[in-house]
């Protein structure tokens, strides 16, 4: 048990995972209504663990919007792969959902690893991730403290890339596929500081978003390639991270503007069956280091779905 998050008045119990992320959060049901209280402590826990995880909760789909509200306005479920769902917030993840496949061949080894939607200039700053069908083992996701990423970097390179911006994008992969059909559809790309500053917690933040960056601005090709794989590489330090380990009733909540994570793959290589369901927060224009925000290349911002 954390006990700096243990002051009075504190009614949930905050068990970290690891040193850096993650935290259990134990004594809520998320699926009654919260108090003041609770929805303060787990914010609290969340920008200091940066994504904390509950076990054996009965939410459905109304639950899980509901509680999202608690925290912010949700976005529609996925602004370029649409929804299927009653709920026009949420967005089933299901094992053979065509977003798995067909990423990009320039940063295939990193391609896992992503904060959601980053090619948007307005990213959703939380994600709220239920487990539905859980397989008996495998299928874990990982997340990475990118304050921690950044904080951790020499000093001289700290102060050369929080004066950088680099090019965030939704790219269309080869073929005609309805990956590529609806990706080309919706054509969304933006500019953001490469360094952001956190605007709640006022770190800095290595804003690398492995699956969306594709270059840094005003660097040579090869220059940005070298430089991003090296930031990537440096970002995924195993120390930087956690691992869970989901069950049925399972939730992950993670500050998108401090974290990448990872979807699975290894559950491909089985017969498991995965069905999840998230819910995203609508969030702000990221700020750099200097003050100055992102600027949007392509797209509209993400609006937040009417209550
Ligand atoms: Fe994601």
């Amino acid at each position: 048990m954390d006990v700096t998050q243990s002051t009075a008045g504190d009614v949930i119990e905050v068990r970290p995972m690891t040193i850096h992320i993650g935290a259990e959060l134990f004594g809520v049901d998320l699926a009654g209504s919260l108090t003041d209280e609770q929805v303060a402590a787990i914010r609290r826990a969340l920008l200091r663990w940066k994504v904390v995880f509950f076990r054996d909760q009965a939410l459905d789909h109304e639950a899980h919007v509901r509680l999202a509200r608690h925290f912010g306005a949700p976005t529609p479920a996925h602004i370029v792969f649409g929804t299927n769902e009653s709920h026009p917030e949420v967005y089933s993840i299901a094992k053979h959902r065509t977003a798995q496949n067909g990423r990009t061949s320039a940063t295939r080894c990193w391609s896992g690893w992503h904060t959601d939607i980053t090619a948007a200039i307005n990213p959703p700053w939380a994600s709220i991730l239920r487990g539905v069908t859980v397989p008996p083992y495998g299928g874990d996701t990982q997340w990475t403290n990118l304050a921690l990423a950044f904080a951790r970097l020499s000093t001289p390179m700290q102060r050369f890339v929080e004066g950088l911006r680099a090019v965030h994008r939704f790219d269309a992969p080869a073929g005609d596929g309805d990956y590529a059909r609806r990706v080309g559809a919706r054509d969304l790309a933006a500019e953001h500081p490469l360094v952001t500053m956190h605007p709640e917690t006022g770190e800095k933040v290595l804003y690398v978003s492995p699956g969306f960056v594709k270059e840094i601005v005003g660097l040579e090709p090869s220059e940005s390639r070298a430089l991003l794989e090296n930031l990537w590489e440096h970002a995924v330090s195993t120390e930087f991270t956690v691992r869970f380990r989901w069950a049925p009733g399972s939730v992950a909540f993670w500050d998108n503007r401090a974290t990448a994570h990872l979807a699975p793959v290894d559950i491909f290589a089985t017969d498991f069956e995965r069905q999840f369901y998230r819910v995203t927060l609508n969030g702000e224009v990221p700020v750099g280091v200097d003050g100055r925000p992102s600027t949007l290349l392509s797209g509209e911002p993400i609006e937040a779905q009417p209550a």
